[in-house]
C-alpha cells in the first residue's frame, strides 16, 4: 500500500492473492488493509490536506496532474500489460485505457485554474461572492473493469480541486495503480495526498466509508454496494457520489443502417468482455428486422475471438475472476430456461485454465425476465422485439436502471423524440459506449447520482461558500 508517500503493508501483516485471469495463476500478494491502516491514510490525507495541498496554486495542481499524464503516456505499454494481466483485458483495450488515463489527467490539469466562483448582485450596498472551496479528504472506491481508467476519473477531478486522498483498488485489481503510485512523488505529488489502500470491501471499503476525516465518498461498484455505503455515510451526513451499474437499452429501429446497427449491438455489449457499467445489454429490435437481426448478431458472435488478453487478436478476454465467471455462468443457465439461446450459453471448451465465457446471445427475451432486469457484467446480450416507438420507449424505460442508452434510426426526428424521453444519464444516436471525458458521466434512477467527468466532475469534491462584503460604512440602523 501507499500510505503517507511510503510503500507499506498492512498493520496485520496479512496478505491476499492477485491473479492473472488467464492462467489462474498468482501474480501478486497485497497488503490486507484494515481499519487500522485506513486510519492511518486518513491521517496522512488530513495533515497534507491542511498542511499545504489545500493551499497550493491551481497552476501548481495543475502542473502536478500534467507530470501524472506524461508519466503514464511514458510508460504505457508497461502499464497496459499489467492491466491485461491483472484484469484479463484485452491488450488493445487496455491501451486504449492508458490513453484513456492520460487525457483525464491532462483534462483535469488544465480545469485546475478554472474552477471560478461568482460574484452576484444584491440589492444592499454589498459584493457578495459565491467562491469554491475543496471538500477536505475524500474517499474513493474503484472497481475492478477499468481499474486505472475509473482511478483517474477519480483522483483527477479531487486533485484539481485541491482535495486529498484515500483511494482504495479493487480487490481483484490493484496492481496498475500500485504501479502509477511509485512515480506520484516525482510527479510532485507532497506525501500524504494520494493515500493507495488494497483490501477487501467490507474491511478496508468500510473503514473508509465511516472514516470522520473523510468528508466525501466516491463509489463505482454493484447498487448493491452503493446503498450500503449511502446507509454507512449517513451518520455523518457525508457527501456521496455513486456510479452505479445498469441494464441499458440499446434500440434498433428498422430504419437503421443495417450492417452498422449489427456491429453496435455486439460492440456495445462484448467490449471488454461485457464487464462495462453502461453494456447495452437490452437490445431492443423493431419486428420488420427483427428475424434477420438475430441471426446476423448471432452469426457475427460466433466469430469472436475469445482468448489470453495479451494476445494482439483477442477481442474478448477471460472474465475477472472465478466469482465473476460464476455469476454469469448462472446467468446464462438462467437465461437458457426463460428464452431461445442465440449464440454461446456457456464456457469455450477450448481453454484447460482461464475464466473465460462464450459470447452469449438470448432472443424472445421477455423484458420482465431475469435477464433483462437484473445486470449481470458480462457478454450476454437480450434481443427483445418491439413494435413501434411508444412500444420501444416503454419497454426501454421499463428497469430500475437509468445510467445509459441508445437509439439507432436514420431518422433524426425519430432520434430525438426518443432521446427526450429516454430515463438514462448518457444517451447515444446511432453508437454506442464511445466516452467523452469532457463530458458528464453518470446515472438516472438506480444507477446512481452525482456525475464525474467533464466540470461535473470537479463538482463533487468542492464546497461552496457564499460571502458578503459590506461596504456600507455607516452604522447598523437597527439600534
Ligand atoms: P462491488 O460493488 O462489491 O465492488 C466494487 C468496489 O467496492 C471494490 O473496490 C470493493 O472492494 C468495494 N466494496 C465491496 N463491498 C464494500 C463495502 N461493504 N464497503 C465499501 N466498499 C466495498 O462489486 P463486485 O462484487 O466486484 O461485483 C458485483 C457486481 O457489481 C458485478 O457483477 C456488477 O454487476 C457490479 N459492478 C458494477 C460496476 C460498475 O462499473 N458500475 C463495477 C464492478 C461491479
Ligand atoms: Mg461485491
Amino acid at each position: 500500500m501507499y500510505i503517507d508517500g511510503r510503500f507499506v503493508n498492512a498493520k496485520s501483516g496479512k496478505t491476499f492473492n492477485v491473479y492473472d485471469p488467464a492462467t489462474e495463476q498468482v501474480i501478486a500478494t497485497c497488503p490486507a488493509g484494515e481499519a487500522a491502516d485506513v486510519d492511518l491514510a486518513a491521517a496522512a490525507a488530513k495533515k497534507a490536506f491542511y498542511g499545504g495541498w489545500r493551499g497550493t496554486s491551481a497552476q501548481e495542481r495543475g502542473r502536478v496532474l500534467f507530470r501524472i499524464a506524461d508519466r503514464i503516456r511514458a510508460r504505457r505499454d508497461e502499464l497496459a500489460r499489467i492491466e491485461t494481466l491483472n484484469s484479463g483485458k484485452p491488450i488493445v483495450e487496455s491501451e486504449y485505457d492508458m490513453d484513456d488515463c492520460v487525457t483525464c489527467f491532462e483534462y483535469y490539469g488544465g480545469l485546475a485554474t478554472k474552477i471560478n466562483g461568482e460574484v452576484i448582485p444584491v440589492p444592499t450596498n454589498a459584493m457578495v461572492l459565491a467562491v469554491k472551496e475543496p471538500m477536505g479528504v475524500a474517499g474513493q472506491i474503484i472497481p475492478w473493469n477499468y481499474p486505472l481508467a475509473m482511478a483517474a476519473w477519480k483522483l483527477g477531478p479531487a486533485l484539481a480541486a485541491g482535495c486529498c486522498a484515500v483511494i482504495k483498488p479493487a480487490e481483484q485489481t490493484p496492481l496498475t495503480l500500485l504501479e502509477l503510485a511509485k512515480d506520484f512523488e516525482a510527479c510532485g505529488l507532497p506525501p500524504g495526498v494520494v493515500n493507495v489502500v488494497t483490501g477487501m470491501g467490507p474491511e478496508c471499503g468500510g473503514p473508509i466509508v465511516t472514516h470522520p476525516d473523510i468528508r466525501k465518498i466516491a463509489f463505482t461498484g454493484s447498487a448493491e454496494v452503493g446503498k450500503l455505503i449511502m446507509r454507512n455515510a449517513a451518520d455523518q451526513l457525508k457527501r456521496v457520489s455513486l456510479e452505479l451499474g445498469g441494464k441499458s437499452p440499446n434500440i434498433f429501429f428498422s430504419d437503421s443502417d443495417f450492417e452498422a446497427a449489427v456491429d453496435g449491438a455486439l460492440f456495445g455489449v462484448f467490449i471488454n468482455q461485457g464487464e462495462v457499467c453502461s453494456a447495452g445489454s437490452r437490445v431492443l429490435v423493431q419486428k420488420e428486422i427483427y428475424q434477420k437481426f438475430v441471426e446476423a448478431c448471432a452469426a457475427k458472435a460466433k466469430t469472436i475471438r475469445v482468448g489470453p488478453g495479451i494476445e494482439r487478436e483477442t477481442k474478448m478476454g477471460p472474465l475477472v475472476s472465478a466469482e465473476q465467471r460464476d455469476r454469469v455462468r448462472k446467468y446464462q443457465e438462467i437465461g437458457r430456461k426463460e428464452a431461445k439461446t442465440a449464440a454461446g450459453g456457456g464456457a469455450p471448451s477450448q481453454f484447460a485454465k482461464g475464466w473465460y465465457v462464450e459470447p452469449t446471445i438470448f432472443y424472445d427475451v421477455d423484458n420482465n425476465a431475469r435477464i433483462a432486469q437484473e445486470e449481470i457484467f458480462g457478454p450476454v446480450m437480450s434481443i427483445i422485439p418491439f413494435k413501434d416507438e411508444a412500444d420501444a420507449l416503454r419497454i426501454a424505460n421499463a428497469t430500475p436502471y437509468g445510467l445509459a442508452a441508445a437509439v439507432w434510426t436514420r431518422d433524426i426526428f425519430k432520434a430525438f423524440r426518443v432521446v427526450k424521453q429516454l430515463e438514462a444519464g448518457v444517451v447515444w444516436v446511432n453508437h454506442m459506449q464511445p466516452t467523452m471525458l469532457e463530458a458528464p458521466w453518470g446515472g438516472y434512477k438506480m444507477s446512481g447520482f452525482g456525475r464525474e467527468l467533464g466540470h461535473w466532475g470537479v463538482e463533487e469534491y468542492l464546497e461552496t461558500k457564499q460571502i458578503y462584503v459590506n461596504l456600507d460604512e455607516t452604522p447598523i440602523a437597527w439600534y
